[in-house]
């Protein structure tokens, strides 16, 4: 098959022939039509991701397309099913051999590029806002709201009842969030968070802030965060990880959540699976809009990776194999 390549840590991504992945226990093997890209795409190319893998591997970690096998056992799927999945590298292939507990078959009118983009940044955004509790009537403050998970986080909290505020570079990127049902935009290149917030929120503060970007942006929630309130550590997009001073959390009675999703579904996968079958019901009824803003083809990885690290998409990119 085809498939994306990192040769090694850093150097650039080669399209090759790749051997077909070996099927395996649980194992549900798919013809790939698209694979959505990942801020983390970056990082695990780049050898700084949390978790690693070895050189040469095939990067990528969504993808839809069509059930050809699967193995003994299998529930969740047959073949001829179509489906997204999630998987920890692989998806940057013509084909890939998936968990079946990552695996969830499409409602009919979802279509394969849309699909390709769902799972982590939906997935990531509707289990964490339901772990940090947000409830109808809150303010949820949404940081980086045009991107991948943040955009997803917006409609997300708007679905839970919230009010939600979306922080963004720049005023097309804080137009999106807008457009994507955010109350209120924030242009942090422009505005301070912190007075914002405030501002909007009558002097209370937000009650859950949901943070991909971290540096300066986390220490901002910090300062706008209401009492008792909750901040989600999703990432550090930024580049910067924070430190958190604790008499700060212990004076306001704040709690910070740190949340990994990708980890998550191992930790407690009926919980994920449950999560990832609302956000598509709520897709079926028609409360999310996901956003792909770029479609490439798979050869283009390196270069829809380069549009992320440089701050220039929106929502998600997501790369096709030409079926
Ligand atoms: N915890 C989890 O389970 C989980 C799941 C998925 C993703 N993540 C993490 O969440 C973060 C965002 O992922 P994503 O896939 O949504 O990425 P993305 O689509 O590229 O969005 C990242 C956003 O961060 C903002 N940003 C601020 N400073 C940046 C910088 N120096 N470089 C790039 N972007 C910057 C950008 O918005 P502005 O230009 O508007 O500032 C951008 O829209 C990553 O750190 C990723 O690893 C975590």
């Amino acid at each position: 098959m085809k498939a994306v390549l990192c040769p090694a840590f850093g150097q650039d991504l080669v399209v090759a022939d790749f051997p077909a992945p070996a099927m395996t226990d649980a194992g549900v093997r798919i013809a790939i039509h698209a694979a959505g890209v990942n801020f983390a795409d970056s990082l695990i190319t780049g050898g700084k991701y949390q978790e690693k893998m070895d050189p040469p591997f095939v990067p990528g970690m969504e993808l839809s397309g069509v059930v050809t096998e699967v193995a003994a056992g299998v529930t969740t799927c047959k073949p001829g099913d179509r489906v997204m999945a999630t998987v920890t590298g692989g998806a940057f292939a013509e084909e890939a051999v998936c968990d079946q507990t990552d695996v969830y078959v499409l409602p009919d009118t979802l279509d394969f590029v849309t699909a390709a983009g769902f799972p982590v940044a939906y997935g990531t955004s509707h289990l964490g806002l339901i772990k940090a509790g947000l409830k109808a009537g809150e303010t949820l403050v949404v940081h980086g709201a045009a991107g991948g998970v943040g955009l997803t986080a917006v409609e997300v909290g708007k679905a839970l009842g919230a009010t939600v505020i979306g922080t963004a570079g720049g005023p097309d990127k804080v137009k999106v969030a807008l457009e994507h049902g955010a109350d209120f935009g924030i242009d942090y290149k422009s505005e301070d968070i912190r007075d914002r917030v405030k501002e909007l929120t009558g002097g209370k503060g937000a009650d859950v802030i949901y943070d991909p970007v971290g540096g300066t942006v986390f220490e901002a929630s910090l300062r706008c965060i209401a009492p008792d309130g909750r901040i989600l550590v999703i990432g550090f997009a930024s580049g910067t990880v924070p430190q958190i001073p604790a008499n700060i959390l212990l004076v306001k009675n704040v709690t910070v959540i740190g949340y990994y999703w990708g980890a998550y579904r191992k930790i407690n996968p009926a919980q994920v699976r449950q999560s990832m079958q609302e956000a598509l019901d709520w897709w079926a009824a028609g409360k999310l809009s996901p956003h792909v803003s770029k479609v490439m083809r798979l050869d283009q990885a390196a270069e829809a990776i380069a549009l992320l690290k440089g701050r220039a998409a929106t929502g998600k990119i997501v790369l096709t194999t030409g079926r």
